[in-house]
């Protein structure tokens, strides 16, 4: 048993224990992180180096503090979300793995933007974000710190797209690593983990058949084109809508029915917004959604559903369940809240499971021993890993999965590099 970890904000250490089984479960499931954490512990590569992970607290994620900490990191844990910690995971990395950890389930947000101030104090020089808070606090209020840095790496969507408007305007001024832009990374996470672990929150929350009901998906990026085909295959009759003229091709190639959200309000039981965008489920669509309607979120913020406006339309709010909760509209009609519009994967089930995060956080550890390996020689700005490691960590996602593929005979390799050969 590692050393109680020598500072840390959680909920209750006496959950250690059945956090640690639950690690260790889904170790199971991720043998890729396995391998690095094995290599990591023999070779070293970070050590002793200051690390940040700003993560979801779940047992994937202590999985990946576990190889960080066998690398020989110096890492300090904050929640990335407020409703999205595992409490029994919290207790299991402070006590059973001695790694700092400050994140409770349901903290509020003050609570949770000091965390991100305390993380910083650690004077991180390497950062492990998920949806780009700890950088922007970095850039906003810690310029003294920004010489520390070696790098950052960024999980989502979300945090990318954030990113990349703070390189517009000029203020990345170290290496960040896109995790998410990996292959291995947003093919899977996005699409397979985003698309069951929402139907599970969803399902979990509710209890509802999902066969029959009409789902309404806000966004057909990655995530949204898991969580269609998910509800699809779940017996869900699905509506898609979006912005970009090429994914609605898509979607409607796909099979699914795909019209504007004003018209689809009116027909949706279950809506899901996958957009990274706000306020797009308004107080007009709201206005026009059948009594009893479903609204969640699985985006990284809670501002895709315009809560706000729906209290303000509303003359009661009362909870039902965990995670679900009843806006009373003045006209009488309830509309049904899940997670508080915050990731209904993570808030009311346990995120994406960990056969999937296996090569997210694969490519997060991996982000990690290159920033400290290039430390000082890439320049400032958004890079993506190089293509040799995605393709590494998917021959070893198959090697796990006891798949074997074929290579290209000396013959086939002849022909693709050459022009010669036509009709
Ligand atoms: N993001 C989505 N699912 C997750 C999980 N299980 N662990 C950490 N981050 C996640």
């Amino acid at each position: 048993m590692a050393k109680i970890a020598p500072h840390y904000d959680i909920a209750n250490i006496d959950l250690a224990p059945a956090g640690k089984t639950r690690i260790e479960w889904a170790a199971r499931e991720m043998p890729v992180l396995r391998l690095i954490e094995e290599r990591f512990a023999q070779e070293r590569p970070l050590d002793g180096v200051r690390l940040v992970a700003c993560c979801h607290i779940t047992t994937e994620t202590a999985n990946l503090a576990r190889t960080l900490k066998a690398g020989g990191a110096d890492a300090v844990l904050i929640a990335s979300n407020p409703l999205s910690t595992q409490d029994e995971v919290a207790a299991a990395l402070v006590a059973e793995y001695g790694i700092p950890v400050y994140a409770r389930k349901g903290e509020d947000v003050a609570t949770y933007n000091r965390h991100v101030r305390i993380a910083l104090d650690h004077r991180p020089q390497i950062i492990i974000d998920d949806g780009g808070d700890v950088v922007a606090t970095l850039v906003k209020e810690r310029q003294d710190q920004i010489s520390d840095i070696y790098g950052t790496t960024e999980e989502t969507t979300t945090g990318l797209q954030r990113l990349r408007a703070m390189k517009n305007s000029g203020k990345i001024t170290f290496p960040v690593i896109a995790v998410n832009d990996a292959q291995t990374k947003h093919l899977f996470d996005n699409r397979y983990g985003t698309g069951q672990s929402t139907l599970d929150g969803v399902v979990r929350a509710t209890n509802y058949l999902i066969a029959g009901k009409v789902v309404v998906v806000v966004g057909y990026g990655w995530c949204g084109k898991g969580v269609a085909m998910r509800a699809r295959g779940m017996g869900a009759n699905v509506i898609v809508t979006e912005v970009n003229p090429i994914k609605a091709i898509e979607a409607v190639m796909d099979g699914f029915r795909v019209m504007q959200i004003d018209k689809a309000a009116e027909e949706g039981d279950i809506f899901i917004t996958v957009t990274g965008n706000r306020h797009v489920v308004d107080v007009q669509h709201f206005l026009k959604m059948k009594d009893g309607a479903i609204v969640c979120n699985s985006g990284h913020f809670d501002l895709e559903l315009n809560l706000k406006g729906l209290s303000e339309i509303s003359s009661s709010r009362r909870p039902l369940r965990p995670f679900v909760e009843e806006y009373r509209l003045k006209s009488g009609k309830s509309i049904i809240v899940l997670g508080e519009g915050r990731l209904v994967n993570l808030a009311a089930a346990e995120g994406h499971p960990a056969s999937v995060m296996d090569m997210s956080f694969a490519n997060q550890a991996l982000s990690t021993e290159y920033l400290v390996k290039n430390r000082g020689k890439l320049e400032p700005g958004i890079h993506k890993l190089p293509q040799e490691v995605d393709l590494e960590i998917a021959s070893l996602k198959l090697q796990a999965m006891g798949i074997k593929i074929d290579t290209l005979t000396p013959e086939m390799l002849e022909y693709i590099n050459s022009w010669e050969h036509g009709t």
